[in-house]
């Protein structure tokens, strides 16, 4: 009898896993559905499939940047010259001032980008399934899926840079240009002159930062710019930038530093 009723908890054990980990894939692909049907005139099924494409029967730490090629291929960013905003180690102040103010657009305010914000993914050699919990951190192996697909996102945001380009730094930390930074590593070598004609560094300065436009490191961000654009400093207030977030009424041009 005690064989049979252990029997029988793994077996309900096991179904109770099955419906909880499709629940949790059904979950994910919603979410995608979800956020990607907000923007309008995009197939979402085929960028799903196209995403898809990129991790599924992979290894979990062996997919290659160009895997995501084809999803890349299939979103394609909407016109966005003079409004581009890239960060570093800015995260949650360049949101709420990019949420606020609709001129300016991040990466993560793209579909692609909006639509995998704070999402975890993976597959497995063998299976045909997306995994959404127990997949590698970020720093555990360079090309997991969703370290690949962010550094190919902003390849091609870098590549799509046109006209002034904004660059939002944080300067309570030492080296706000860090050069292991997908800023720094990816998108900045992308920008091309006379495309990309001049960068605005917004350098986000707290009470107690220790960081201002002479900084070393953004001496290694002018050096490394392609010749011919060119580059201006601001230092700005947390607290200014906090003011012009929250009033969408304020105009769009680089007045708001
Ligand atoms: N561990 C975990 N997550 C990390 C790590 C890490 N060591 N490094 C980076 N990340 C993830 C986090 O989600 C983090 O918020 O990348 C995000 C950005 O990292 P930052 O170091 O703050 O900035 P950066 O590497 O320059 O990336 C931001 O890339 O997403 C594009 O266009 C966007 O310009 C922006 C830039």
């Amino acid at each position: 009898l005690a064989v049979i009723a252990v029997i029988l908890l793994l077996v309900i054990l096991a179904i109770v896993l099955g419906v909880t980990l499709s629940k949790r894939r059904d979950d994910f692909n919603s979410k995608f559905m979800e956020r990607c049907q907000k923007f309008k005139g995009y197939n979402c099924q085929k960028i799903w499939d196209a995403f898809q494409q990129a991790y599924v029967n992979r290894d979990r730490c062996d997919v290659p940047t160009e895997a995501y090629d084809p999803l890349i291929a299939t979103a394609p960013f909407e016109s966005l010259c003079n409004r581009m905003m890239f960060w570093s180690k800015t995260k949650n102040v360049v949101h709420d001032f990019t949420g606020a103010k609709d001129c300016f657009k991040t990466v993560e305010d793209t579909l692609l980008g909006s639509v995998l914000n704070e999402l975890e993914w993976c597959g497995k050699s063998g299976s045909n399934e997306t995994f959404t919990t127990g997949c590698p951190k970020w720093e555990e192996c360079e090309k997991n899926a969703v370290r690949s697909f962010w550094n190919r996102v902003s390849a091609a945001f870098g590549d799509f840079a046109c006209g002034n380009v904004t660059v939002m730094l944080n300067g309570s930390i030492d080296t706000p240009f860090s050069p292991t930074s997908i800023f720094a590593s990816v998108e900045v070598k992308k920008f091309k002159y006379p495309k990309v004609k001049n960068l605005n560094v917004v350098l986000v300065i707290q009470k107690n930062s220790v960081t201002n436009c002479t900084n070393e490191s953004l001496k290694n961000l002018t050096m490394g710019l392609d010749k011919g654009i060119g580059y201006r400093c601001f230092e700005v207030p947390e607290s200014h930038l906090m003011e012009c977030g929250s009033d969408p009424e304020k105009p769009c041009d680089v007045n708001i530093y």
